[in-house]
């Protein structure tokens, strides 16, 4: 007997992030190629979980997710991001900041549609796209800056684009876009009806004195933006699979529906956790950023020191290297030789971009504790050109 696969997953192949996972684990290598986050779980996460599960709270929730933490987060979102939101209709809870996309996508869109991602882009933003028969669209944006140009981003749209993806700060550049920027997506957003939606899961992970703008913040945006905001990263809870997007109420309520049948809800208990984790105290999220800028130099000077000049990253926890002048023929040679190498799993530039332009970078990730960066530095002096 043989079976086929289905068309939406015939052009679909596991990210070279994997393949790297899978050959750094084979020669026992240090991973800085997939982004995990080393760091603890806040005890109060962490308590608040557990208490959660020893009272009891272990059943479905609402498909939008407990009040409490709904609560929590219009309070967190006014607060930290200018947005002024009904708890009670404007937010859903999902599985993971990737459940909350996928809901979107397959919420507010039909097969056909063109949805616009910029380049260097993050990999599940094409992939789940796809998945759902949408046609992914590509702006280019150049190294060192990664700016959005208006001329470009009208250029970029296409009769049947629906949709502007942005991702601030960005995975993989690093990139925060600027109210300057945004204003522009507001504009060619009103232009041409497109809806934005905003990956903000690195948003308390910002350097050198910058704040994250919520795209939803800018004057015209909130009415079509759908806000897509996550634990993973803010907790160090990737495991947890929780996430949340925010959304006038004729969206959410779309995506709440689409977002029950998925997933029926996020998990219980740890719903519980992350509400008491939106109540940390504000130094929490100072430490945060002062820890992963200090991570960020760490790996920065050492890739210079390397001869591989990093791009500087404005936020997140990534950072492209410029690796085109050791000469190989294309960057997953190059990720893989330098493995092979030094024992420092990367991710090829060519898994974020449709063109040739990745060819010449390769991905850190620096989510690690401060000795495993210590040694990759060390180990990354040993890279030869080809
Ligand atoms: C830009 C971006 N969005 C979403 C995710 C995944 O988020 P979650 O764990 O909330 O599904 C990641 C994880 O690497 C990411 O880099």
């Amino acid at each position: 007997m043989s079976f086929t696969v289905s068309r939406r997953i015939e052009n679909l192949h596991p990210s070279d992030i994997r393949l790297m996972t899978k050959a750094c684990e084979r020669v026992g290598g240090i991973n800085l190629g997939q982004g995990l986050g080393d760091l603890p779980v806040p005890a109060l996460v962490r308590e608040a979980a557990i208490q959660a599960i020893q009272d009891g709270q272990n059943t479905y929730t609402a498909s939008e997710g407990i009040a409490p933490l709904r609560q929590a987060i219009a309070r967190k979102l006014k607060r930290d991001n200018g947005l002024a939101v009904d708890a009670d209709a404007e937010i859903v809870i999902s599985a993971g900041t990737t459940g909350a996309f996928a809901a979107t996508l397959a919420a507010l869109f039909n097969p056909g549609d063109g949805v616009l991602l910029l380049e260097p882009y993050y990999g599940y933003h094409l992939n789940t796209l796809l998945l759902q028969g949408l046609e992914p669209q590509f702006l280019t944006l150049a190294p060192p800056a990664f700016s959005l140009e208006e001329s470009a981003l009208e250029a970029a749209v296409k009769p049947n684009t629906r949709a502007l993806v942005l991702c601030t700060p960005s995975n993989p550049s690093g990139k925060i876009f600027s109210s300057e920027e945004l204003a522009i997506v507001e504009r060619i957003a009103r232009k041409h009806n497109l809806l934005v939606i905003s990956d903000e899961i690195y948003e308390y992970i910002t350097y050198d004195g910058r704040r994250h703008i919520s795209p939803a913040s800018i004057p015209g945006l909130a009415e079509r933006t759908v806000s897509i905001m996550g634990f993973s990263k803010t907790f160090s809870i990737t495991g947890w699979r929780l996430g949340y997007a925010v959304a006038k109420p004729d969206l959410t309520k779309a995506i709440n529906l689409v977002n029950d049948l998925l997933y029926v809800c996020a998990p219980s208990p740890l719903q519980h956790g992350v509400a008491a984790g939106l109540n940390a105290p504000s130094d929490y999220f100072e430490k945060l950023r002062n820890e992963y800028q200090r991570k960020r130099d760490i790996i920065c000077d050492g890739l210079a020191a390397a001869g591989m000049a990093p791009f500087i990253p404005q936020g997140a926890y990534y950072v492209l290297a410029d690796i085109a002048h050791f000469g190989y023929p294309d960057a997953k040679t190059a990720a893989l030789a330098l493995l092979e190498q030094t024992g420092v799993a990367s991710v090829p530039g060519s898994a974020f971009y449709q063109g040739r332009e990745g060819e010449g970078l390769v991905r850190f990730c620096f989510a690690k504790d401060d000795q495993t960066l210590h040694e990759a530095v060390r180990r990354l002096g040993k890279f030869r050109p080809a």
